[in-house]
């Protein structure tokens, strides 16, 4: 695909750097880092940019954002600059953005924790993560070395240890955090009262991708109860190549998730189905997919006249710049609550983005919310 040039537009205020910092150099950042350099020539919201949903927040352009710190465990990306790590394996995300300069951040070790899934080793090594023999760093401290203002956790389904270790480094460090997976942070109260002590904020947890499953469930879901359609049964699954993939074969990794995936679907039915009739969850890895996510959505109801409905869906994705396309606007979203010196969990920006926040609306409502918030009309 040929790179796109933007034009600059007048009266756009050349915002600030945006300093992030990354745990987990996987297919999720890889994607992101290639947005950043992708969308670097992007100014001024009067165009509309494919692959974007705000152009400028607040004053901050994508180019705004600086990657100064990242971590992982896989000993094909350790020592490496993120700008080569990133497109080292097991990573197998589609390739948009393949000049990506030096960024000058050297991934560093960090402590794996319960980060590695000990099923992954019965795959082959090009397939799984491979850990590193490196002695860990001290998180927190390489964070504040690096000046780093966001933290980005991008940990794998599972790994409950080593998110609270991440986000208990960004606490002593003074970072912003915003937790891209299923580990409940931003959703949990006594996480919130960490940060607002700090006076940090947070967005969490799960991210929920651009157009990606969830969202088309929930909106469906929401469709058919507006339009007084009873939902009976429905079943969402999932498959892809990927590491994500291939680390969520294990079940016991997966409580967080099914919840997490679960609730955002139930969050938009007029009333709860019983487990018997709602089947949501991650259904299997199909290594030549890579990347690319399959997703079958089935939702049966009765509608006028107790008279069935049904609707078959399949959605394929690539699923790492799915996600990229909301952390882009995440990053620019938590320094302006920074800016504004505001701490906790951020209420919108969560709802709209993030599939466990501390609180459901419909994604119309939440996305109303998160504009005002950009304007400055809603505190969180
Ligand atoms: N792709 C999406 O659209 C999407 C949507 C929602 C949630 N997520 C979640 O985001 C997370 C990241 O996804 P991904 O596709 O990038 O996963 P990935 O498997 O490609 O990357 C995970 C990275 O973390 C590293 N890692 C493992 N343990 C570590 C530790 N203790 N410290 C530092 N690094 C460690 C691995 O080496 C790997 O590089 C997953 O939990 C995924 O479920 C992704």
């Amino acid at each position: 695909m040929s790179k796109q040039t933007f034009k600059n537009s007048q009266g756009v205020h050349q915002g600030r750097s945006i300093k992030i910092a990354i745990a987990g150099a996987g297919n999720c950042s890889s994607s992101l880092i290639q947005g950043i350099y992708y969308y670097k020539d992007v100014a001024g919201n009067d165009e509309l940019v494919p692959g974007l949903m705000h152009n400028v927040i607040g004053n901050y352009k994508i180019s705004d954002i600086k990657p100064v710190c990242a971590f992982d465990v896989d000993k094909r990306k350790i020592g490496k600059d993120l700008s080569e790590a990133i497109f080292a394996l097991p990573n197998c995300t589609k390739i948009f953005c393949k000049d990506i300069p030096k960024t000058g951040v050297k991934v560093k070790m960090g402590p794996v924790l319960d980060g590695v899934a000990p099923h992954m080793e019965e795959y082959p090594e090009d397939k799984r993560f491979v850990i590193s023999k490196e002695k860990p760093v001290d998180v927190a401290e390489e964070l504040k070395k690096s000046g780093a203002e966001i933290l980005i956790n991008y940990m794998p389904v599972g790994s409950q240890k080593a998110t609270e270790y991440y986000a208990k480094a960004a606490l002593e460090a003074g970072c912003a955090f915003i937790n891209c997976m299923p580990v409940f942070i931003a959703s949990e109260q006594q996480w919130q009262e960490k940060f607002e002590e700090k006076r940090l904020p947070c967005i969490g947890d799960d991210i929920k991708s651009q157009v990606g499953a969830t969202i088309v469930h929930r909106i469906l879901s929401h469709l058919f109860a507006e339009r007084g359609v009873k939902i009976e049964r429905s079943y969402q699954l999932n498959f892809g190549g990927n590491t994500d993939f291939m680390n969520m074969l294990s079940r016991a990794r997966l409580k967080s998730k099914k919840i997490s995936k679960t609730e955002s679907v139930e969050s938009q039915l007029a009333r709860r189905l019983s487990y018997d009739n709602l089947h949501i969850g991650p259904s299997d890895y199909v290594p030549f997919l890579k990347d690319n996510k399959i997703c079958f959505i089935r939702i049966e109801g009765r509608k006028f006249g107790n008279v069935p409905i049904e609707l078959e869906l399949r959605l394929s994705v690539e699923d790492s710049p799915n996600s990229a396309g909301c952390v882009i606007d995440l990053i620019r979203l938590l320094k302006l609550a920074l800016d504004r010196k505001v701490s906790g969990a951020l209420i919108s920006s969560s709802a709209y983005f993030m599939k466990h926040p501390p609180q459901q609306f419909t994604d119309e409502k939440a996305r109303e919310m998160v504009e005002e918030f950009i304007k400055g009309q809603r505190e969180r």
